[in-house]
C-alpha cells in the first residue's frame, strides 16, 4: 500500500467507501470542499490502483481534529487501520501539531480500540451526537505522550 494525498480522481471511490462505512457519509461535494480547505490534510492508501483506506485531519494552530478514517470492508483486520493512523499522526506531528482530537460513536468498539492503541484517551462525551442517537466519545492524544507507533 502506498499513501498519497487525496485528489479529485479518488473522490468517487472515497465517497463509495463513506457510504458503506459511515452512518452519516460524506458526499463527493463534502469531500471536495475538504480537499480545497487549506487547513485539511486528507490521505488515501492505494494498492493496485484501488483506494483501500483513507483519513485526514483538520488543523487549527497546534491542534488538529481527526476527520473520517476508514478501511474498505474486505481489508479490515489486517493492520491497515493502524498504518493509516500511524501515518496521520506522524504527518500531523511533523507539521507542528501537539494535540489530536477525534469523535467516535461509543458503539464503535473497533475504532475505539484502534485509537486507544495509539494512546488516545477519553476526554469527554457528546450526548446523542449521531443521528442514530448514540453518544460520541471525544478522544484526545497529546503527541509525545502516547504510544509512539509512528
Ligand atoms: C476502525 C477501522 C478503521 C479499523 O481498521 P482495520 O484496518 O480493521 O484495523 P487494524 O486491522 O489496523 O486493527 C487495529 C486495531 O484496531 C482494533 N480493532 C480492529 N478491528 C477490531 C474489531 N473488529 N474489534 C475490536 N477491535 C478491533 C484492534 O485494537 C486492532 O489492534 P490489534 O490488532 O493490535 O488488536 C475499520 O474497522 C473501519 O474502517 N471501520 C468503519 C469506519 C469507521 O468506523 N471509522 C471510524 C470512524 S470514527
Amino acid at each position: 500500500m502506498k499513501f498519497e494525498r487525496l485528489d479529485t480522481r479518488y473522490i468517487p471511490e472515497v465517497a463509495a467507501i463513506e457510504r458503506e462505512a459511515m452512518a452519516e457519509p460524506w458526499s463527493e461535494n463534502m469531500l471536495l470542499s475538504e480537499l480545497e480547505n487549506p487547513s485539511s490534510t486528507m490521505i488515501v492508501g492505494v494498492e493496485g490502483g484501488k483506494v483501500i483506506c483513507y483519513g485526514g485531519y483538520r488543523r487549527t494552530l497546534n491542534e488538529a481534529d481527526i476527520l473520517n478514517v476508514a478501511v474498505i470492508k474486505e481489508m479490515r483486520g489486517r493492520g491497515i487501520g493502524k498504518q493509516l493512523m500511524a501515518r496521520l499522526i506522524s504527518e500531523a506531528k511533523s507539521c507542528g501539531v501537539n494535540t489530536l482530537t477525534l469523535e467516535v460513536s461509543e458503539q464503535n468498539t473497533a475504532a475505539i480500540a484502534l485509537y486507544m492503541g495509539f494512546g488516545f484517551e477519553k476526554a469527554g462525551v457528546r450526548k446523542r451526537y449521531y443521528m442514530n442517537s448514540f453518544d460520541a466519545l471525544i478522544m484526545r492524544l497529546k503527541l509525545g505522550e502516547g504510544v509512539d507507533k509512528t
